[in-house]
């Protein structure tokens, strides 16, 4: 499962210390969706409670996730559920029907408050009494998808120590803004670089939106390089074919890893002839280079 980077005194320690870089959404009701989740190999699965499940579907989609948490069609995932939004007649039995043995976090969507997120913080934590959890053990990730929500990510992203990840989502954020969402997503540029930067400074995950268009492999592609540049560490997914772009993005490619070990090496070869700051093709290489080398290296040994 995926750890959370080291906050504190500018102590991050990894650029991409995660197993959580892909995340597929499967509607909670829909059943027959569970059966090929292991073939497909995401990362995690966020069991959705929210925006797939119409209200008339929302118990049967509680009892159907409760059945699988735990069972053979989940080992091996990390396992999400997103329940519908602090403040909803659904929030307190979504939280009281999931929380058991199985599940690894819960992501809570349209966050704006941390006192939202401190609820959430007390409601799991009398779920995790119940159901006989250890206490903190339920990790929270707040999607933050309003305007007020990512100009507040930093603080919502210290709310609570359960915070895993903070994620971004991009549909609810544009219509919140007012704006279309456009394939070329000027529109999300600055508010995911906000969500990523807030969630390294507080030393969580930071997630990003999915890609909509299904058919779009290459639009996939792009965005989720964007992403991992901005500083995002793992993207959801909404189809499982998105799933191997995804890890593949955000797993350090051969050349990186390559080129990581040269820099390490001609570095640590130069201090030993009393030079700090060297060369290496054509490039200066100094103190910053061989930290980032270090931590690439590191994710990919996570
Ligand atoms: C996800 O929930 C989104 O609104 O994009
Ligand atoms: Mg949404």
């Amino acid at each position: 499962m995926g750890q959370a980077i080291a906050g504190g005194c500018g102590g991050a320690t990894s650029i991409m210390a995660s197993m959580l870089r892909s995340l597929l959404f499967v509607p909670g009701h829909q059943a027959r969706f569970y059966e090929k989740l292991a073939k497909f190999r995401p990362d995690a699965v966020i069991l959705d409670l929210e925006d797939a499940v119409p209200p008339a579907e929302k118990a049967s989609a509680r009892a159907i996730i409760r059945e699988h948490l735990n069972g053979p069609l989940l080992a091996g995932l990390g396992v999400f559920v997103r329940v519908n939004a602090c403040g909803l007649p659904f929030f307190r039995d979504d939280l009281r029907t999931v929380v058991a043995a199985g599940l690894d976090g819960i992501f809570v969507p349209k966050v704006e408050s941390a006192e939202a997120l401190r609820e959430a913080n007390m409601v799991l934590a009398q779920a995790e009494v119940r159901a006989e959890l250890r206490m903190g053990s339920v990790r929270l990730i707040p999607i933050l998808e309003t305007v007020s929500g990512v100009l507040r990510a930093e603080a919502l992203a210290r709310a609570t120590p359960r915070i895993q990840a903070i994620a971004f989502g991009a549909e609810d954020f544009t219509l919140d803004l007012g704006v279309e969402r456009t394939r070329d997503g000027l529109e999300t540029r600055y508010p995911r670089a906000h969500v990523a930067m807030a969630a390294r400074a507080a030393g969580v995950l930071a997630l990003d939106t999915p890609w909509t268009d299904m058919a779009d492999g290459e639009g996939l592609r792009r965005e989720a390089r964007e992403a991992r540049q901005l500083g995002f560490t793992g993207k959801a997914a909404i189809h499982p074919d998105q799933i191997p772009t995804i890890n593949d993005v955000f797993t350090p490619s051969d050349s990186e890893l390559e080129h990581a070990r040269r820099v390490i090496a001609s570095y640590e070869e130069a201090v030993t002839r009393g030079t700090g700051a060297i060369s290496l093709d054509g490039q200066l290489i100094d103190v910053p280079m061989v930290e980032r080398a270090r931590r690439l290296l590191d994710s990919a040994d996570a």
